[in-house]
């Protein structure tokens, strides 16, 4: 392909941003399979093969921007993420050696302090592939930090247990899973209005000691998927100190509050903790993806990342200390740290900030009008979560309350007036709804509650 000719694809591409005319496509698997056909060639398909894979994608993938895409943390990129993105694809850089990506290296490193900053943690971490990857990193380097030498030694017998509420997301069972504890060996704490409750919690670690398991991680939330919840981190890190166990907080979804001078006191103590996620790709609108772990311990990475000794054709430049794949558990990676500056630096903390504040303003709106609707009740509401359901017909048990919401939701979906998303709530489902982006703001939740009011009468159960 010319040059030329990529520049037209990407003009082509850069045009569809601001189309939200459609949700989505409506179609099923097999129509949108044959739609994106052929997926390759023998001979060359030249730039118009490519020209008419850009236009099935548009077609047929779920247009993230729309005022009604409610289904996510995520919405579509912010665009300076985008140009910064795309900057990193055409030098292609990877992250594992300062050698072949020294300005990449040093702004991820600077990218890395300037969220610690945000925090109040000293400036140590890694960009990762994700919230559930920093999830994972923390119950790593957790590991390391009860057993040090188990990077290499693993786990010595030794029966480890982890701690998060039973309103923490599922990455957390992923993480047991893969450190090769298993899930059984996390223990989920009962919640008080959403919250992880510190005294289940401390009664939790006392016993397990007494059956003589090692307690080795707590998990907080800043942010639960469901119900957007905040643990209380002053309390949790002080029972953490007290046991001498390792406190993860993730961050991954309300880490954006650290932007919002209005809501910054949500993640009040967050600066006790060990470590903690934090995704940009969420609230902040960097483009998929950009997470960060970050870390008190400067030293802890590179104990817990031990393995990279043997990578020494990689990290043999005289600037090795520098390299950033000697605390990573990858090798290749992406320039992630990009996208979050080039959207720090156009729209300053202060712009981004204002993103959170809009995003939370327009779910407070929403809260307000549902607790006023008669045919709604208003399960919960915080930070940019709020939790649906309906006014009980009479005599509707639990269940049929249930299907009510899941035909709802189908219901919006179906007909593409927003995607939703419903989960189990102190068991019973209810819709949940998060503003994340810019888009969604309060005349889009007007709109949303009335497809909900409309899709509820019109629904037969
Ligand atoms: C609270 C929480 N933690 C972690 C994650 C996982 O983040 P990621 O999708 O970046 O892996 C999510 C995803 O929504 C989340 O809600």
């Amino acid at each position: 392909m010319e040059p030329e000719e990529m520049e037209q694809l990407l003009q082509k591409i850069l045009q569809d941003f601001r189309n939200t005319s459609s949700l989505h496509s409506g179609l099923n698997y097999d129509q949108i399979k044959s739609r994106l056909m052929p997926f390759t060639l023998d001979e060359p398909g030249g730039i118009d093969a490519v020209v008419k894979a850009i236009d099935a994608y548009l077609d047929t993938s779920v247009n993230t921007g729309h005022p009604g895409f409610l289904r996510a943390f995520w919405g579509p990129s912010e665009p300076a993420s985008i140009v910064a993105s795309l900057l990193t694809d055409v030098r292609n850089t990877t992250m594992h050696s300062f050698a072949v990506a020294p300005s990449a290296t040093i702004i991820e490193t600077e990218m890395i302090k300037a969220i610690s900053d945000l925090a109040g943690f000293p400036g140590h971490g890694i960009f990762t592939t994700g919230g559930s990857n920093s999830n994972e990193m923390g119950f790593l380097c957790a590991r390391e930090d009860a057993l040090p030498g188990s990077s290499v030694n693993g786990l010595s017998g030794q029966n480890l247990r982890a701690f998060s509420s039973v309103e923490a997301h599922y990455s957390v069972d992923a993480a047991a899973n893969m450190i090769g504890i298993g899930t059984d060996a996390l223990i989920r704490i009962p919640c008080i209005d959403g919250k992880m409750d510190p005294q289940a919690l401390n009664e939790a670690i006392i016993q397990e000691k007494q059956n003589g398991n090692l307690p080795f991680i707590i998990l907080s939330t800043a942010g639960t998927t469901v119900r957007g919840s905040f643990d209380d981190l002053n309390a949790i890190s002080e029972i953490a100190q007290k046991h001498g166990i390792w406190h993860h907080v993730d961050a991954a979804w309300g880490g954006a509050a650290l932007f919002s001078n209005k809501h910054r006191n949500l993640l009040n103590g967050i600066e006790k903790a060990d470590s903690f996620a934090f995704d940009a790709h969420k609230m902040i609108g960097s483009s998929m993806v950009c997470s960060a772990f970050l870390v008190h311990d400067e030293s802890i990475l590179s104990r817990t990342m031990s393995h990279t000794n043997r990578g020494d054709y990689l990290f043999d430049d005289p600037n090795k200390e520098l390299s950033l794949g000697r605390i990573s558990p990858q090798c290749g990676r992406r320039a992630d740290a990009l996208k979050l500056w080039f959207s720090w630096l156009e729209q300053g903390k202060k712009g981004l900030g204002e993103r959170v504040n809009s995003c939370i303003d327009a779910s407070k709106h929403l809260a307000h009008l549902v607790e006023e609707h008669p045919q709604l009740i208003l399960v919960s509401f915080s930070f940019s979560n709020v939790c649906i359901r309906f006014t009980p017909h009479s005599n509707e048990t639990i269940e049929q309350g249930n299907q009510r919401v899941r035909k709802v939701r189908n219901y919006l979906e179906d007909h593409a007036k927003c995607m939703v998303l419903d989960s189990i709530l102190d068991n019973q489902l209810v819709i949940r709804f998060t503003a994340s982006h810019p888009n969604v703001d309060k005349a889009a939740t007007e709109e949303f509650l009335s497809n909900l009011i409309e899709a509820n009468e019109k629904i037969s159960l």
